[in-house]
């Protein structure tokens, strides 16, 4: 069955000594408490192999927030997926609506990335989601299902079932304005129904499906306890210790 996850994305926040600091606390705060849940800390690129370092991988995952859609060569300033890899982090996150919107992040680009993740034995925490106009119009179910589509759907059941999806409505993305847990499971629902019907019963079953925007300690518990709601991708509450351990024991 599939696992129930919280992850945090730090996105470009904290130096190296505050993040090595804040994924120290996070590591020891998880000393004193049974989650149910896995969790998990996405981090800048330059923090990864020094948070490796001080965490227990048994009990703290590792990501990447991106990683570059080649595997070497003349791309500078870019971080491939071996790299990647390389220094101990276990995910990646992929497709986040910042790095579509303000990076030009297509689809066909995060196919490549995607792939490339998985032939280095990342797992992709892939996000989706729609923008208000689409949520106001009501396309919001085309949009989603095309994003998972045209990314994911030329991968074996196998590969696909490596995956973890994120569902984040940009509308609710440090906005402060959450989905609501109705609205949460509504897409969420509709989201495996899609798997269902790409792969079966069984790989959608077996696929966690994370909500992302604005999830806090006060809404976490709301949100999670819905059936189609296997966790969050946390922006702004996962970087202080307490709220971030707020949601990881919402569950
Ligand atoms: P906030 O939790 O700050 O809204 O960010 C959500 C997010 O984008 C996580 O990837």
């Amino acid at each position: 069955m599939r696992k129930n996850i919280v992850a945090g994305n730090w996105k470009m926040n904290t130096t190296l000594q505050e993040g090595v600091a804040l994924a120290k606390g996070v590591n020891e705060a998880l000393k004193n408490v049974t989650a149910n849940c896995d969790v998990i800390i996405g981090v800048p690129f330059t923090h990864l192999a020094s948070i490796n370092e001080v965490i227990d991988s048994t009990k703290l995952g590792l990501a990447a927030e991106n990683c570059a859609d080649h595997k070497s060569g003349a791309y500078t300033g870019e971080v491939s997926a071996p790299m990647v890899a390389s220094t101990g982090a276990k995910y990646v996150i992929l497709g986040h609506s910042e790095r579509r919107q303000y990076y030009g992040e297509t689809a066909e680009i995060l196919k490549t990335k995607v792939n490339l993740a998985l032939e280095n034995n990342l797992t992709p925490i892939f996000c989706i989601g729609e923008v208000l106009e689409e949520r106001e119009n009501g396309t919001y179910f085309d949009v989603v299902k095309a994003q998972i589509e045209d990314s994911l759907f030329e991968l074996s059941a196998e590969d696909f079932g490596k995956i973890v999806l994120a569902y984040e409505p940009v509308w609710a993305i440090g906005t402060g304005k959450t989905a609501t847990a109705d609205q949460a499971e509504e897409i969420h629902a509709f989201i495996r129904e899609v798997l269902v019907a790409k792969y079966g019963e069984e790989v959608a079953n077996n696929t966690s499906i994370l909500y992302g925007g604005s999830c806090k300690p006060s809404n976490a518990a709301e949100l999670f306890a819905k059936p189609n709601v296997d966790g969050g991708l946390i922006g702004g509450a996962a970087l202080e210790v307490e709220s971030f351990m707020g949601i990881v024991t919402a569950f």
